[in-house]
């Protein structure tokens, strides 16, 4: 597992940096799709999060389970911790792995990289030493909030199964079952007066399996569709869900790897708490058998997972991009 965003930006198959630049043209007539999973016909649900996830690569969702108390407990311990004196945060700081708190200026567009990573999930490669002991009630709210992070997963992992006529579990155990990873992050961008020049995340696409993000009420979240981007509007309590590339190969490219940046705001601070889900390092991904044959060749490479995000690391290096 990498930190993706050290070596933010793009691939051959995404748009051009100064597409990826390009100040915001809204879609107007399109918006993120919202799916409301109270709905009882679960034959529509499916429907619904297969074609968000073919069409647009990302969507929301709400009354989805997971408390809202929970999730303001989980905002709160977030922000709890780094509004802590900056020596306070360095005790769980990155050391040699992904895994930890880091604060970085990196000057131009690209200006301000704060970050907590951590992993959640499965317990046997959790490093405690990277959870903040301050706010003390961080490990009891993230852990509570991992078993419901896991349980919506799966239940959508579910859903999009059944849509592309697999088995209800077929997707959950191509990524590996209870050996697949669950990492959080925590992205800290704090006011820019700059903010029209100030990417906070620049353009990318997530590496693993999928992603399930709580967004702050401050927006600037977009994803890219159709040669544009659109903002993700702020839905209270909802769960941005984000398709990666490790299900756009597995789908053969049916479901659409989204490709998406967050911007800065002017004035307030943002905060997001994005939950990535991949297969082991060791494990093989490629197209299922399932989903291809002779009137749908695999599209794509079955590769060892390590060996896909050695595969991308390296095209961004040869594409001359600034690798942090
Ligand atoms: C990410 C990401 C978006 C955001 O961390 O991979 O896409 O809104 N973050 O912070
Ligand atoms: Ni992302």
């Amino acid at each position: 597992m990498v930190d993706e965003r050290d070596h933010d930006t793009s691939s051959s198959s995404l748009p051009s940096l100064s597409k990826q630049l390009a100040d915001t043209t809204l879609g107007g007539s399109a918006d993120v799709p919202v799916v409301d999973l109270s709905v009882s016909d679960e034959g529509f649900l499916v429907r619904e999060v297969v074609k968000a996830s073919e069409e647009w690569g990302v969507f929301q969702v709400v009354n989805h389970g997971i408390p809202a108390e929970l999730m303001q407990q989980l905002q709160l311990a977030g922000k709890q911790f780094f509004d802590l004196p900056e020596i306070e945060k360095e005790a769980v700081a990155k050391e040699e792995d992904f895994e930890g708190y880091k604060r970085k200026y990196l000057g131009g567009i690209n200006n301000w990289d704060e970050h907590l990573f951590h992993r959640l999930s499965p317990p046997s490669i959790i490093n405690y030493k990277y959870w903040p002991k301050n706010p003390p009630q961080y490990r009891e709210v993230t852990e509570e909030y991992t078993k419901h992070m896991k349980r919506l997963t799966e239940k959508i992992l579910g859903w999009l199964s059944e849509g592309l006529g697999l088995p209800r579990v077929a997707l959950t155990q191509s990524i590996g079952g209870d050996t697949a990873e669950y990492v959080l992050r925590i992205n800290f961008y704090p006011p820019t007066q700059h903010s029209e020049l100030t990417i906070g995340a620049a353009a990318h696409s997530d590496m693993g399996a999928i992603a399930l993000l709580v967004p702050h009420e401050v927006p600037g979240l977009q994803a890219f569709k159709d040669e544009q981007w659109f903002d993700l509007n702020y839905v209270d309590s909802a769960v941005v869900v984000i398709i990666g590339d490790q299900l756009m190969r597995m789908t053969n490219g049916r479901f659409k790897n989204v490709f998406h940046r967050a911007k800065t705001d002017r004035e307030k601070l943002r905060i997001s708490w994005p939950v990535f889900v991949a297969p082991r390092d060791d494990m093989s991904v490629g197209p299922l058998p399932e989903l291809t044959g002779d009137d749908n060749p695999p599209k794509f490479e079955t590769l060892i997972y390590k060996d896909y995000i050695d595969q991308k690391i390296k095209g961004w290096a040869l594409e001359d991009l600034p690798v942090y």
